[in-house]
């Protein structure tokens, strides 16, 4: 399976959001398999974790973000539960959990009721060690601003306070269990 030509087939009409996507997609997969080979004694499919990082935000050109030259008609929110169908379709069951399992550092069902996001009322938070990894990876890497720069730690902590000290906790647990810290 080679993730960039999956990519390639959807992009086809879309080379401004392919430009971004693999760019980040590529610096995503290079963290996550640092983090992952960080944790080796727990096991983690490395080459699942590299695939999966690649497709993660594959559902991007389908949701409005024209500064990602992605003009879609579905709000950005819902990038993570179009490329959950888009990877079921290609036959890719468990990396399509990785897509819908990513944004932020998971979504309730409370968070999906509480901010009326317009998608299934399930789970999406990440609950395999690999869904993990590229959830915490992909933090990282920010949308807007310098896309090559990885962020700092506490940047990424400043940013994901934002979203309430719950979200924050996820986030510290995954960074010590993934750096130490
Ligand atoms: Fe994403």
């Amino acid at each position: 399976m080679d993730p960039v030509e999956i990519i390639k087939k959807h992009y086809a009409g879309h080379p401004k959001a392919l430009k971004f996507l693999l760019e980040h997609s590529g610096q995503v997969a290079v963290k996550a398999v640092e983090v992952a080979m960080r944790v080796r004694h727990l096991g983690p499919d490395v080459r699942f974790i590299e695939e999966a990082a690649m497709l993660h935000d594959i559902g991007i050109f389908r949701t409005a973000a024209p500064q990602l030259g992605c003009h879609g008609g579905h709000p950005y929110i819902c990038h993570g539960v179009i490329g959950r169908a888009l990877l079921e379709q290609e036959g890719l069951p468990l990396h399509a959990l990785v897509c819908e399992r990513h944004v932020g550092v998971g979504l309730t069902v409370e968070d999906i009721k509480k901010k009326q996001f317009p998608m299934p009322l399930r789970d999406m938070t990440p609950q395999s060690l690999e869904e993990k990894i590229v959830c915490y990876a992909d933090k990282f890497f920010s949308k807007d601003g310098k896309p090559l720069e990885e962020k700092p730690l506490d940047a990424v902590r400043d940013f994901i306070a934002r979203f309430g000290e719950d979200k924050l906790a996820v986030f510290d647990r995954w960074a010590r269990m993934f750096e130490g810290k």
